[in-house]
């Protein structure tokens, strides 16, 4: 779930571990630990509740040298946050090991464990490995051979790197479910389970695959599959900036991630759209014959991602005129669904890694889809790796927990492959197209645009400090943006916030009106401004604090209990898009005059790896 980092050199590894936690730190944890070992087989183990800072002073202090290491940021799963359950965990003296993800079946081999007279240190599930990883290497030739024998007997997921005392200078890692790259260095080799962590020392990288057991020293890299096979894979370089891990000026990653956004929208427009098309090649190869078959979209996601999958649903039937189905992942899994012929599924993901969606994918593999395509942003990620179709939508590394670049490059991925269809069914003509590709052409400037309402959205955040609940309504593809808005502002805020279609609430949300709580309304110029406009007099009508985003054409004015946040015109088809950045700034800006974590907000992490 969390983060990874092991280094084996010559040279001290405790910064470049400690660094490497800190860069892994959005992520969100709880506690975290670190483990070297020296040539003279001393081990060194410091673990601390509470931020990496902690962990870095109690590392500086204590000076641990060694050139082997291991070190983890833990979120908690099995057993409370606290020192003795952080990892590294050990069992006896020797055995040393990091863990991210469930093991499943731990309360069985705990068991078997105990009988075998091994003494528990923790509550976490965890524990079991190093005990087990123990236990085998009495009965193996090798550190590698106990972690394969070990691995086969583990249900659940993990990624997970192995370290022994009395063989310092080796490391042993497994993974299944949870991401682990190898990262190259010259005479040292690094480990993480998120190649960010290593930028820093190196810029080559494998990614192991499902089930493989690999084991690294300084010159080597000895890679098993879950055959037991050893196997070569293939070792790409990173594109990532170096910097991607610096605020750059910028007061918090979200404040920098979402000024990003018109420059992550070109990454994303690039090559994919010429003057007046789009490149349906650009898609991936096969991408054209794929979509000619396509008779309904699966859409499958979580949080945001599902956010940007619901609004997509609109413009798969109004533009591509395909039906679209838009699920979320945890739900889809465990239901019995009937798979529609010829069912494009598309996973919706930043990370790649979220282990709802990846279990979704696996179980649709199984039933009869006849492609999986995803929209991601972590290249080499899972997702990425088992999909038919990787579209990446080229946001740049996201850090802050609370997405905001990559659902707007999700957008507008998605516009692209929604015409890229309509295209290839020849329900999209050639007007239509153009109009579509001259819409997202502007689009960066539009966001450009947006963000200069910074100011007068931090004035307005004002008003939603000291409230407990808020109320975001849409309607049509903006109902969507509105489920986007609440999450975001309940994520970083912790303000307790609601979205509904806007002709949902004489069905009930009417109730709550009242002056306490701010009701944010999203009115550009569409067919459905009339409607919107009387579910604005109905709020009004119930005293309600109104705060309305409206295209300056809407013909709305203030009164004392409503604003008018007056946004200028773009066009209909991408304004979704450009709707969303407010919003975003409003929860920015409500969170800081709350003073809470904005890049870590309590509880949350980035990738959710687990169940
Ligand atoms: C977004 O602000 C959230 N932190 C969260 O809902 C996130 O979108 C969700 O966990 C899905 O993540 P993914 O896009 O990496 O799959
Ligand atoms: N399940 C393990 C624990 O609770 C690992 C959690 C993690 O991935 O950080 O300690």
């Amino acid at each position: 779930m969390c983060g990874i980092v092991g280094a084996v050199a010559q040279r001290d590894v405790a910064d470049i571990l400690v660094e490497g936690l800190r860069r892994l730190e959005y992520r969100g944890y709880d506690s975290a630990g670190v483990a070297i070992v020296d040539q003279n087989n001393h081990l060194n183990r410091i673990r601390r509740l509470g931020k990496v800072n902690i962990l870095a002073d109690a590392v500086n202090e204590s000076g641990p040298i060694g050139g082997t290491g291991i070190a983890h940021t833990r979120w908690a799963t099995h057993g409370e946050p606290s020192e003795t359950n952080a990892h590294p965990h050990m069992s006896g003296e020797n055995i040393v090991l990091v863990h991210n993800g469930i093991i499943e079946n731990h309360e069985e081999l705990r068991e078997v464990l105990q009988q075998r007279n091994y003494e528990f240190r923790s509550e976490t599930d965890t524990e079991v490995i190093a005990h087990l990883v123990d236990w085998e290497l009495r009965q193996s030739d090798s550190l590698l051979e106990a972690v394969q024998k070990a691995a086969k007997q583990l249900t659940g997921a993990y990624g997970t790197v192995v370290m022994d005392r009395r063989d310092p200078e080796r490391l042993v890692v497994a993974r299944s479910g949870s991401p682990i790259v190898i990262g190259l260095g010259v005479g040292e080799n690094f480990l993480a389970s998120d190649q960010l962590a290593l930028l820093s020392v190196t810029r080559r990288f494998i990614y192991l695959e499902e089930g493989d057991v690999a084991e690294i020293t300084r010159r080597k890299v000895i890679i098993k599959d879950h055959r037991g096979n050893i196997v070569e894979r293939t070792a790409t370089d990173s594109t990532i900036e170096h910097d991607a891990g610096d605020k750059g000026g910028y007061r918090h990653f979200m404040q920098k991630e979402i000024f990003e956004q018109p420059i992550a929208l070109r990454n994303t427009l690039e090559g994919r759209i010429s003057q007046e098309r789009v490149i349906v090649d650009s898609i991936g190869t096969g991408a054209a014959d794929i979509l000619s078959r396509v008779e309904h979209v699966q859409i499958i996601a979580c949080g945001t991602s599902y956010n940007a999958g619901m609004t997509a649903r609109y413009w798969f039937e109004s533009i591509a005129k395909i039906s679209c189905d838009v699920e979320i992942a945890s739900e889809f899994r465990y239901r019995d669904f009937v798979t529609r012929p010829n069912s494009l599924l598309i996973t919706l993901s930043q990370s790649g890694e979220t282990a709802d969606t990846l279990a979704a994918l696996r179980l649709a593999k199984e039933k009869g889809y006849m492609a999986a395509m995803t929209i991601c942003n972590v290249a080499g990620s899972s997702l990425v790796r088992e999909s038919d179709l990787a579209f990446m939508t080229r946001a740049g590394t996201e850090i802050g927990v609370a997405s905001t670049k990559a659902f707007t490059t999700q957008l507008a991925a998605l516009l692209i492959l929604v015409t890229a269809l309509g295209k290839q069914k020849k329900t999209v003509n050639q007007a239509t197209e153009s109009k579509i590709v001259k819409a997202l052409h502007e689009l960066p400037t539009n966001i450009e645009n947006a963000l200069s309402f910074d100011s007068k959205i931090d004035e307005l955040a004002q008003e939603f400090a000291d409230k407990h609940h808020a109320l975001f309504l849409g309607r049509g593809e903006y109902f969507p943006i509105a489920l986007e808005a609440s999450l975001k502002l309940k994520e970083i805020s912790y303000i307790h916030a609601e979205a509904y279609a806007a002709g949902e609430l004489k069905h009930g949300p009417l109730a709550l009106i009242d002056a306490d709580m701010p009701v944010v309304v999203i009115a550009p110029a569409n067919d459905l401004l009339e409607k919107l406009k009387s579910n604005i007099e109905e709020v009004k009508a119930r005293g309600g604090l109104l705060y309305v985003f409206a295209d300056k054409q809407a013909g709305l004015e203030a009164t004392d209990t409503m604003k008018i946040i007056a946004m200028p015109g773009v066009s209909e088809i991408t304004a979704p898009i450009y709707y969303t950045v407010p919003m975003q700034l409003l929860s920015y800006h409500a969170a800081l005059i709350k003073g809470t974590d904005v890049d870590q907000p309590r509880n949350l992490a980035k990738a959710v790896t687990v169940e």
